[in-house]
């Protein structure tokens, strides 16, 4: 197959969800429909249950024997669909906004009974800045949920985006009779039940006039035709163009568990969702057909075996063919690599590869040379960016209680946070070392690797600022003047890049209104100015 079919036939993804809404339910019957693996109960859940380290240590550690549960590759109808998995839990969800830098398009899940709940609000926010194309999946249809109007109003108001239904539910709860797809006029009967394949049992019905309608459906057949035609009267047709643009998100209904829904959404899935697409760099955007290699990492899985200290850089491509044993560019350390055994997933399996395409990612066993946002080429010096430091939340100072171990604190916190478990702020030359996360179950997993992995000790003292943000401005003496009262409550992050610990929302929103000459950031990635607060 030539090098631009390879391309075109490429889908990366991730299903994002709130927890419990049924990403891994999904994500398991896609792999099936996929033919990735035979039975449902293979997918672990990434769920964290109890919210403490060693719940979370074991989950990795069971998920790490295969690392291959970070990316999900199958084959469906001709296409390399790639699927990549996010973090189930809100502390993490630092670790979910990187893998959206990696994927090219977004699958939402949605529990009908519970509608939009406050983690699918800020996981959205993250697709709207990129303009990520989502379609959303409304699950659990089999279940008494909210008045399918209700829920498209709700999805409109609190996700900020025009939603599109492309398929209509019967009744739902006990009395679900099943879907209508308005993109190809099919109706699909619900059956329970879910562990193996259903047929694909679609009545073709042009007209819903049909008295065929009323046959299968009895009393629920004039509702359908009320609902289609206020739909139909209320939204504009729907385009590919505004979905690929992330301005509409085409809305299905279904039900994971039950397998319903599913093979709807995959068919649709690979005939609208974008293949790679140009990704913008420092120099200049990179499209996918340039015959030069590039990519990113934007994940780093640490080896969860104390005994190998290796861990595995997940690298997108992004351009080029990428072949194993040619000598790459990493461009931040200016430093040649090669990789002996570079691999991909195959759902369960990990599977050492000679090449890969623009829209794979790939695992590169790393023995400390990359941190999350490096990027790799055939030797052209340019950086991806879109890996964004989101600004942290909680902050703590690090204390070392075992002052043997100096060096293995020191290794261990640079590395953990190389991999972007959390950021770390250095002030006083690097030896005050302050650590923000988005939650607290970070600090309590950090411990627990630094202790294990690095045989550190150290304990946090908390910090009560608000907010860390990263200020800039094109008149240095301005950060002169600003630094000049407030040297406590500035540091470095790890690129040097200065930053400021708000006290308190009024003290931020102070010190934005009496520094106009400054911009304050709230993500890492200003120089696209996109989140810049300037007074
Ligand atoms: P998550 O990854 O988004 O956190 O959700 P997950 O798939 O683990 O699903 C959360 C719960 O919702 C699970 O039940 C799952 O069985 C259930 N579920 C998923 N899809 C559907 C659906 O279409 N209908 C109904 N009624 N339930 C669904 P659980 O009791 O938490 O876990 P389990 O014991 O069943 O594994």
């Amino acid at each position: 197959m030539d090098y631009i079919k390879e391309i075109e036939r490429r889908r990366t993804f991730a299903i994002i969800s709130h927890p419990d809404a049924g990403k891994t339910t999904l994500t398991e019957k896609l792999l099936l429909f996929g033919g990735a693996i035979q039975v449902a109960g293979a997918v672990k859940s990434n769920k964290i249950r109890r919210d403490t380290a060693s719940d979370f240590m074991e989950i990795e550690r069971q998920r790490g024997i295969s690392v291959a549960t970070s990316v999900m590759g199958f084959d469906y109808r001709g296409f390399q669909v790639n699927l990549l998995d996010t973090p189930g839990h809100k502390d993490f969800a630092e670790d979910t906004y990187r893998t959206l830098t990696a994927v090219d398009s977004v699958v939402l899940v949605i529990d009908c009974v519970k509608g939009v709940e406050p983690q699918t609000e800020r996981l959205m926010e993250v697709c709207r800045m990129r303009k990520t194309p989502v379609i959303i999946f409304v699950n659990k249809m089999d279940r008494e949920g909210k008045n399918p109007f209700d829920l498209i109003n709700e999805l409109e108001a609190k996700l900020n985006i025009t939603v599109r239904p492309l398929s209509w539910p019967v009744s739902m709860g006990s009395s679900f009779k099943g879907v209508y797809n308005l993109y190809d006029r099919g109706l699909y009967l619900f059956t329970p039940g879910g562990n193996t394949l259903p047929d694909d049992d679609a009545v073709a019905i042009d007209d819903l006039d049909d008295p065929l309608v009323d046959k299968l459906l009895g009393g629920h057949a004039s509702q359908l035709r009320d609902d289609t035609a206020l739909i139909e009267g209320v939204c504009a047709p729907f385009e590919k163009r505004q979905y690929l643009d992330g301005n509409v998100a085409p809305v299905f209904f279904g039900s994971a568990i039950n397998n319903f829904g599913v093979r709807e959404l995959l068919d649709t899935f690979i005939a609208i969702a974008p293949a790679p697409g140009a990704r913008p760099a420092d120099l200049r955007a990179v499209a996918p057909d340039e015959k030069s290699f590039s990519g990113f990492v934007f994940k780093i899985h640490a080896n969860l075996d104390p005994r190998h200290r290796d861990r595995i850089a997940f690298l997108r491509i992004c351009s080029g063919k990428f072949e194993r044993n040619k000598l790459y560019h990493h461009v931040r350390l200016g430093k040649a690599l090669r990789f002996r055994s570079p691999a991909t997933f195959m759902a369960q399996e990990k599977i050492l590869i000679d090449e890969a395409y623009p829209g794979d990612v790939i695992g590169l066993y790393d023995t400390g040379n990359f941190k999350i946002g490096d990027t790799l080429t055939d030797g052209e010096k340019l950086m991806f960016h879109g890996i964004p430091s989101f600004s942290p939340e909680i902050f703590k100072e690090v204390i070392n209680t075992d002052p043997m171990k100096s060096k293995q604190l020191e290794k261990g916190i640079q590395q953990l946070t190389d991999e972007g478990v959390a950021q770390l702020f250095t002030q006083d030359q690097g030896n005050r070392k302050i650590i923000g996360t988005v939650g607290e179950l970070q600090f309590e997993v950090i411990q627990y690797r630094l202790l294990h992995e690095y045989g550190a000790s150290c304990r946090f003292s908390p910090l009560d600022y608000f907010k860390a943000c990263w200020i800039t401005s094109e008149d240095r003496q301005k950060i002169k003047e600003f630094s000049k009262y407030r040297t406590a409550r500035l540091a470095l992050d790890k690129d040097a890049n200065l930053v400021f610990f708000a006290e308190s929302k009024w003290n931020l929103q102070r010190s934005i209104d009496e520094n106009p000459k400054i911009s304050f950031h709230f993500t890492s990635e200003f120089k696209t100015a996109a989140n810049t607060v300037t007074a």
